[in-house]
Order: C-alpha cells, then sequence, then structure tokens
C-alpha cells in the first residue's frame, strides 16, 4: 500500500533524496494489484550474473551482500530484476506542477508527465513500471526512477538529461532552447530486433520496450485512444451504410479492456452503437467497469449476446464487456448466426508470446504459468486460437461484417499462425488495417492526428477553460476550412465540445484532440497567451500519440495506406525526433517497437511546456509546423492525394517551406512496359 497522507515537504525530501542511504524494508508482494505477467527465463547463468551485476551498479557497495540473493530471487521468480523494495511509498500521480521540486518549469512537467504514467488509476502494472501494452515501460526498474526524478529535480535550464531505455546516462550542459530530455527506447542494431532479443536485454536491464506515450511520458490513460477510437467507429459506420443512415443500432464486436483497448467500449457508445468486448483478465474488465468505461460485464457468452441483441432492438448505444475468451464468443456468433455489422480485435498481438493474447480453452491463470514455464507449447496455443478466432470471424464476414485490424499486429500474427488470413493474391492480407481504409486516407494524409495537452494545476477548472479555447480555435477555422476536412472539423467540434461531459480523465488532467497542424499551432498559441495573462493557472504541456502523422514508421500500420515501396523505411520517424528537437521541443523521444512489435515499427514524439513566455510562443509555432508538415511531405511523396492536396495548401500559407512534390506517371504508360 502507499502512504497517501505524505506532506509536501517529506514528498520533496524523498525526491532529492534519489537512492536512499539505508535500505528500506523488504517488499510485499500484493496480489491485489495487477501484476505484469511473469517473463520466460531466456538469460544463460553467465548472463543471470551479469543481469545482478548490472543491477548492482545503482547501489553501494555497503547494500551489494542484500541485494545480490534478492535481485537474484527477482529474476528467477518474475524473469527481471524490478527492484521491488526501492518503489516509493507515497502514491504516485500528476500531482500540481508545486509539489515537484525543481529548478527549471520545464523538468518540474516532466517529473508530473511521469508520476501520471505510473498512477494506479492509470498504469497497467504499476508495480513493474508498465503504463500499458502488457511491457510498455516507462523504467526498467525502481533505481532508474529514484535518479532520473532526482536529475529532473536538480537540473537547469542550461542542461539536458539523456535517458538509454529507461536508464538516466546523465545530465549533460547544453542550452535553453535544447530538449530538457531525450529519450531513446529499445534502440538496437537492426539484426538484433527479434522478439527474443527484447526478452534477453530486457532481462539484462540494458533495454526497455517503451511502447509508444509511455517510455515517453506521453500517456494520458485511455482517453488518448478514446477518440480516435470514436473517430474510426464513426468513420467505419459511414463506410458501410449504404443509405447514409446513422451508427445507431449497429453491433460492434472486439476484444480487450487494458490500457488501450479499454477505450472501445466508451467509444462505443459515443459513436452510438452497441457493443460487445470480449476481456479474459476480470481486473481489467472491474477496472474499467469501476471507470464507467463499460456500462456492464456479462460472463456467460449467450448472455452477453443476448443483451447486446435487446439494445441493438432499442437502437440504444451500449457497452458489454463479455468476460471471457474472444474466440469462445466469435464462435458462439458465427454459430448463431447474428449479424454483426463491424469487428475488431485489440489484444496485445504486438506481445503475443508474453502476455498479451491468451489461447482459448486455457484459463487466465493457466496461460500465466504456461507462458512462463513451456514457452513453446504455449506459442503452439496461441497459434491454434488464432486460427480457430480467424475461421470464426470469416464465417461473419461472409455474411457482410466488416472486420478491420486495429494496429494491434492481429492479421500478422495470424498469418504468422497459418490462418485463413490473405487475400487470392498471396501477399495482401484478406481485411484492411484500419489506418489504410479510415485514419490514413481521412486523417493522416490531410495532417490531422492525435494533438493532446495536460494542465500541470492539475485543475479540472483550468481543462474546462482550454477546451473553451481549443473549441473557439475550430470553429473559428471551420468557417473557412475547404470541403476536404469539413468533416474532420465537425467531428472534432462534437468531439471537444461533449469532452467534459463524457468524463474522459483518468489521472492528470489532460484532453485529446485531433487536430491538422493549423489547429495544433493555433489551439497552442491560445494556451499560450491564455497562461501569460493568467487565465490558465500553471504551465500546459502540449503533446501527441506517436501514433500520428509524421511520428511513425510502422508498415502495419501508421505507413500501411503508403504504397510507394518506402512503407519499410524509418527514415520520417528519425527526422522527426531530430527536426522537433532543435525547433523547440522540451523533450523528445524515439522507440523501436510501440505498437504492433518489437522490430516491427520505428516511433517518436514530443513533449512541448507552454510558460506563456514569448519563446514558448517562437518554439510552439516553428515546432508544430514541422512536426506535422514532415508527415504530410512523406505521404504526398508517396502520391497520396490527401496528402498532396494538404501540402500545397501548407506551401501557399508558409511560402518559406518548399517541398518536393511527386509528378504523376500515367497508368497506360506503366502498364505498357511490363
Ligand atoms: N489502434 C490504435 O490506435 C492502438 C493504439 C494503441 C494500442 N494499440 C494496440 O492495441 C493493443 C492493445 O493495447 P492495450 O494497451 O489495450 O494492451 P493491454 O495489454 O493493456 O490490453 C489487452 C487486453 O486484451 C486482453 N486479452 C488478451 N487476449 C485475450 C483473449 N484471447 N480474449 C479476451 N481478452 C484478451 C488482455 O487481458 C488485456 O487486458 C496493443 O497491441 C496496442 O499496440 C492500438
Amino acid at each position: 500500500m502507499y502512504n497517501a497522507m505524505i506532506t509536501k515537504e517529506e514528498f520533496q525530501k524523498l525526491i532529492l533524496q534519489g537512492i536512499p542511504d539505508t535500505l528500506p524494508e523488504p517488499a510485499v508482494y500484493e496480489p491485489e494489484i495487477n501484476h505484469a505477467p511473469i517473463r520466460k527465463q531466456i538469460l544463460t547463468n553467465d548472463e543471470k550474473k551479469l543481469a545482478i551485476r548490472n543491477a548492482l551498479r545503482y547501489f553501494p557497495a555497503k547494500f551489494h551482500k542484500t541485494l545480490a540473493p534478492e535481485f537474484k530471487n527477482e529474476l528467477e521468480t518474475y524473469g527481471r530484476i524490478y527492484m521491488y523494495r526501492f518503489r516509493p511509498k507515497y502514491k504516485m500521480f500528476a500531482r500540481d506542477i508545486t509539489w515537484f521540486p525543481h529548478k527549471s518549469t520545464q523538468a518540474a512537467a516532466i517529473m508530473l508527465m511521469i508520476s501520471n504514467n505510473l498512477d494506479y488509476a492509470v498504469a497497467q502494472h504499476p508495480h513493474e513500471l508498465i503504463t500499458y501494452g502488457g511491457n510498455g515501460a516507462v523504467f526498467q526498474n525502481w533505481a532508474q526512477y529514484l535518479l532520473t526524478m532526482q536529475y529532473l529535480a536538480n537540473m537547469t535550464d542550461e542542461q539536458t538529461l539523456v535517458m538509454y531505455s529507461g536508464h538516466p546516462m546523465g545530465l549533460y550542459p547544453s542550452h535553453k532552447d535544447a530538449p530538457r530530455v531525450v529519450v531513446t527506447n529499445g534502440m538496437v542494431i537492426p539484426n538484433y530486433s527479434k522478439p527474443d532479443h527484447w526478452e534477453k536485454f530486457n532481462a539484462m536491464g540494458v533495454s526497455q520496450y517503451g511502447q509508444m506515450t509511455a517510455g515517453s511520458y506521453m500517456y494520458i490513460g485511455p482517453q488518448g485512444i478514446v477518440h480516435g477510437t470514436t473517430i474510426t467507429v464513426l468513420n467505419a459506420c459511414r463506410k458501410i451504410a449504404k443509405h447514409g443512415e446513422g451508427p445507431e443500432g449497429r453491433l460492434f464486436v472486439t476484444a480487450g479492456l487494458g490500457g488501450m483497448s479499454g477505450a472501445q467500449p466508451k467509444a462505443a457508445n459515443i459513436a452510438g452503437v452497441v457493443s460487445i468486448c470480449a476481456e479474459i483478465n476480470p481486473k481489467a474488465a472491474n477496472k474499467r467497469f469501476e471507470q464507467g468505461w463499460v456500462d456492464e460485464i456479462i460472463d456467460d457468452v449467450d448472455k452477453a449476446i443476448d443483451a447486446a441483441l435487446e439494445w441493438q432492438k432499442k437502437k440504444q448505444a451500449h457497452s458489454i464487456a463479455y468476460l471471457g475468451n474472444v474466440v469462445d464468443l466469435w464462435e458462439r456468433l458465427a454459430a448463431r448466426g447474428i449479424k454483426v455489422d463491424l469487428g475488431s480485435d485489440q489484444t496485445s498481438l504486438h506481445n503475443p508470446w508474453a502476455g498479451g493474447y491468451y489461447p482459448v480453452g486455457l484459463s487466465y491463470e493457466q496461460s500465466i504459468e504456461m507462458m512462463a514455464h513451456n514457452p513453446e507449447k504455449f506459442k503452439e496455443a496461441v497459434q491454434a486460437s488464432l486460427r480457430r478466432q480467424v475461421a470464426a470471424i470469416n464465417k461473419l464476414t461472409a455474411k457482410g461484417m466488416y472486420f478491420f485490424d486495429y494496429g494491434n499486429a492481429f492479421l500478422l500474427e495470424s498469418s504468422r499462425a497459418g490462418a485463413d488470413i490473405m487475400a487470392p493474391n498471396g501477399i495482401d492480407f484478406r481485411y484492411p488495417s484500419y489506418v489504410q481504409d479510415i485514419m490514413g486516407p481521412m486523417c493522416f494524409d490531410y495532417g490531422f492526428g492525435p494533438f493532446r495537452w495536460v494542465c500541470t494545476s492539475s485543475l479540472p477548472e483550468d481543462l474546462e477553460v482550454t477546451d473553451n479555447l481549443a473549441m473557439q480555435v475550430l470553429e473559428d477555422i471551420a468557417k473557412d476550412a475547404p470541403a476536404e476536412i469539413s468533416q474532420q472539423m465537425r467531428d472534432n467540434i462534437r468531439w471537444i465540445s461533449e469532452a467534459k461531459k463524457n468524463k474522459l480523465v483518468v489521472g492528470s488532467q489532460a484532453r485529446i484532440l485531433y487536430a491538422d497542424a493549423e489547429g495544433r499551432i493555433k489551439i497552442a498559441k491560445a494556451f499560450n497567451d491564455a497562461i501569460r495573462d493568467g487565465r490558465l493557472k500553471q504551465p500546459v504541456v502540449l503533446g501527441r500519440d506517436h501514433h500520428d502523422v509524421s511520428g511513425t514508421d510502422s508498415p502495419f500500420r501508421e505507413t500501411s495506406n503508403i504504397y510507394d515501396g518506402s512503407k519499410f523505411t524509418a527514415d520520417m520517424a528519425i527526422q522527426n525526433v531530430i527536426g522537433d528537437s532543435f525547433r523547440g521541443a522540451t523533450w523528445v523521444s524515439i522507440h523501436n517497437g510501440g505498437g504492433v512489435g518489437w522490430g516491427e515499427v520505428i516511433n517518436g514524439g514530443f513533449g512541448m511546456v507552454l510558460d506563456g513566455s514569448p519563446e514558448a510562443e517562437r518554439r510552439l509555432k516553428l515546432m508544430l509546423l514541422w512536426d506535422v508538415n514532415n508527415g504530410i511531405s512523406r505521404r504526398s511523396w508517396a502520391r497520396n492525394e490527401g496528402a498532396m492536396f494538404a501540402i500545397k495548401r501548407a506551401m501557399e500559407e508558409y511560402p518559406e517551406m518548399k517541398v518536393t512534390v511527386p509528378n504523376l506517371a500515367d497508368d497506360d504508360l506503366i502498364n505498357s512496359l511490363y
């Protein structure tokens, strides 16, 4: 348990102390906490010695006799050394920024963001420093947390903190326009980027999986994805509507109530459909139910289906969590011949062998035991389960269901499992990814992506001020918006006008809003002005999901609608993070492996602290322009129609931006060649 009554003074003392001088009490394992799955034993005895030696580097030699056997035990029991004994006993959450001891306001804002990512209400496995996605880590161990917070508390605006996969390498002299923190996560030599390399490097304490927004401190709870999911479900409904009918009475079936996937029922309600979302882990389902993100939990598959049919008849939005395996749900829907309108899946298939996907026929506990102690058998069970899942889904799509991959590597892993998932050409998948069909052409190509902000006063009133400012800005822009983006603008205005009512905040006072470059820049400027004149009480942190226009090269997700052969390159993400860093970002991060799996994606992001100063205004204008237009340029060069339109518009607005645009070759000419 934690001490919720700590005073500001005590809290600051603990942060400034870093690694304590005397050993804290040994940790007590708390079974009521949602713990990370036990990782498989992958190290040889020599490598285990190295892992323990590595862990001891953080502590004075006087502790080593006690800690060496304790760390050995953690490694043998959990497959990782988390250093549980050093987990602070204070409650971790986005306190008001003035609580964090600091010499740099920017650094204090970063401490707030880190604390939010480790908040019990936000993080998936808080004791293992995992924020979401089963393995999305903020740090590898508690020593890294303690040291990082201490560095941040002491640093000035003339220093930069360097983070190597959760490890704070140190503070280095820089200058006030430089990023305060530069984060890299999971960067490896490309030939060493198989899932087992991650298992090994992470067990040795030398690398971590930062996911997208966990290792970059930018996770804001499932709200971050509710908006994107709402847009996706709404547009999927538009896609299947034959005569312009609305989403009312449609049935959406999917899986996962975890960190990100937990947003699905909420988004489905906002979009206006009936949904059933399967979840195998009762702790995850209950958490979402208690937070009001899903309307009810039913553990009998037929009763769950019957309840959904009733709500469909009433044409009222309602969300049902089916507590059980998603394969049982799909097979039952297929056997009963139910008409499902929309189907997807958001289990963590980017991490299929270590707790991301639970195979049918095994209980949750049996899976946990098997993945740790019989990984080969577990892999076979996962693959057999995926084959069954796809077979049932295929039966329902044959009856008219629109199925899309939800960016979790479902199609990729199903194909690797030998499921019947390939298109007749043997190259493409039978089903599109949501980026290919919806998010790419409708949003990213025009520069719309998941812009977000956090009020560091941690006051709901401040968030309300920002919501109103953002809405005014969007309404102004919408007046002259071209037809190509007017649907986007309408959806986003509706989102922000209903955001407060939809009670989306979990953890920090944060908001997500899809916006293009113009929207992001104008909203950020409005916030900066409001901080300057006191309408907002404290600075605001800007950021975004890495799942965006420019930040991520991911051939099976963000860049799946790039068709010029460049989707396996990662220049865009690297250019983005470098470009952001010298245009004024407060922190930047670049990761291997978020979203769809280790080795499958390179993704980057930024955080920017607005403090009301003219410097902040200069930085936001320069950086946000690049942060969006980099991706539009690349998408336009790939001949994506929306992006060619958007980059032309941007060049008219900013004559100093000169982008290379493609000349389109005639189809008949090309086809005549072969
Ligand atoms: N589309 C997007 O925009 C987007 C964004 C973020 C994440 N994702 C991807 O979605 C996936 C889920 O992310 P998350 O943060 O929710 O992960 P998570 O691990 O927190 O949640 C996944 C949930 O699925 C449940 N689950 C696994 N197998 C199951 C089964 N067979 N039946 C029923 N439930 C099962 C797990 O118990 C877990 O609670 C990840 O792969 C992530 O990369 C997509």
